[in-house]
Formats: C-alpha cells, structure tokens, sequence
C-alpha cells in the first residue's frame, strides 16, 4: 500500500527473477522427462544418423552397383549441375589428369569409400539422403570410371570398394612429426 508505483515493479521484478531461476538451480541435470519436452533418441534414430564410413570401408551397408548402372541414375539426377560426364567446369567430378593442381576426385580424394559417404549424405543437394545404397554404389562406380580409375562392368560393393586404389592418394603423407621446427 505505502509503496511507489516504481518500487512496486521492483519488487515484482525481484520476486520473477528469483522464482525463474530457483529451478534451474535446484534442478541443474534436467532429463527430458522432467522438462516434458522432447524424447530420448531410439535405437532406429541413431541407426539413421550414424552413416559415416572409414576409410577402411568401415560402416559400408550391403549392396552392389557398377559404372554401368550408374550411368542413367546420374544423367538423371546429377547432370544439370554437374555436367555430361562430370565435366562442367563448376564443381567439375572428373575429366583432370592425376597431376593437376586442382583438386578433384581423381587427383585429390585419397579414398574411394568417402566418395560412397559424400554422395550418400549430400547429394543431389535439394534431397540428400534420397538415394539406395545400391544407386550411391552405382554413381560411386560411375564417377570411379568418368576418371578412369575402374572399368565400366567393376562391381562395387563393401568389399570392392576400400580396395580401390586412388591416384591421389600419394598427395598424403602420414603425420608422423614430434613437434619443433621440422616441416613436411
Ligand atoms: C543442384 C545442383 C547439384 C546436383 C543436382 C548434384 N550436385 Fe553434386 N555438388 C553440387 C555442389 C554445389 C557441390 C559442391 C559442394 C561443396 O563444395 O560444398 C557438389 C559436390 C559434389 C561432389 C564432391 C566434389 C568434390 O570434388 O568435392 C560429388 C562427388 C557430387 N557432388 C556428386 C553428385 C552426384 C552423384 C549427384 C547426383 C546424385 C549430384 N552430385 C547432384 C551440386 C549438385
């Protein structure tokens, strides 16, 4: 009653600050459960996101495509920006010699099963992830041969693939320094 009309928003911007930050206080390891928002991610959520292959092969799923079959998938889905066999000049996919400078998957990519993880997870870009298993083999195999490295009828597969051997993969060395003033 005997407050001022400024001090009566004092006391009750106090009274909010104390009692929003009580809980978060008391409570500082919320679960979801608690906080009614949300759920634990199942089984089949984390199978969904948990796509990365290693080097090795490692995470290829089942499955099988070659160069050949591949073809008329990347015509479809992949021409208008990558060009007719790889070549547009923009995010070129093949068409430069082992040497050049420039880098690109047949002078610089170093393993092929990141080729398979790449097209897998992001490409075409407008609905990554839209693609079987069996058609990223078969781009896989198709963009392996635009660059000359298998032949049209290889069929690539969990086994296959890691094999593969890249000429780029020689551009890399393993970082074996000890620290102090050498380069590599
Ligand atoms: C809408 C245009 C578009 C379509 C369609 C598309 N791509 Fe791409 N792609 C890109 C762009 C842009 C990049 C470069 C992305 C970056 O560097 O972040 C790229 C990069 C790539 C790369 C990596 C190239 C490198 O050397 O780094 C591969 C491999 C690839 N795309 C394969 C495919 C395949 C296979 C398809 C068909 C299924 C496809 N793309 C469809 C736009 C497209």
């Amino acid at each position: 009653m005997f407050v001022t009309c400024r001090n009566y928003h004092f006391v009750i911007l106090a009274t909010l600050s104390v009692c929003c930050l009580l809980p978060v206080v008391a409570h500082s390891e919320v679960t979801t459960g608690q906080l009614s928002i949300g759920r634990d991610a199942s089984a089949e959520d984390i199978e969904r996101w948990d796509i990365d292959i290693g080097p090795d092969g490692d995470g290829l799923p089942a499955g099988n495509g070659t160069a050949k079959k591949g073809k008329p998938i990347y015509e479809a889905k992949c021409t208008s920006c990558h060009g007719p066999r790889g070549r547009k000049d923009r995010d070129k996919l093949a068409g430069l010699s082992g040497t050049s400078q420039r880098k690109t998957i047949g002078t610089y990519w170093p393993y092929a099963t990141t080729l398979f993880d790449y097209i897998r997870r992001a490409m075409p870009p407008t609905e990554p992830g839209s693609l079987t298993d069996d058609e990223v083999y078969a781009l896989t195999a198709y963009i392996l041969n635009l660059n000359a490295i298998i032949k049209t009828n290889k069929k690539m597969n969990a086994r296959t693939l890691p094999k593969v051997r890249m000429p780029g993969r020689d551009r890399f060395v393993p970082d074996d320094r000890r620290g102090g003033p050498e380069i590599r």
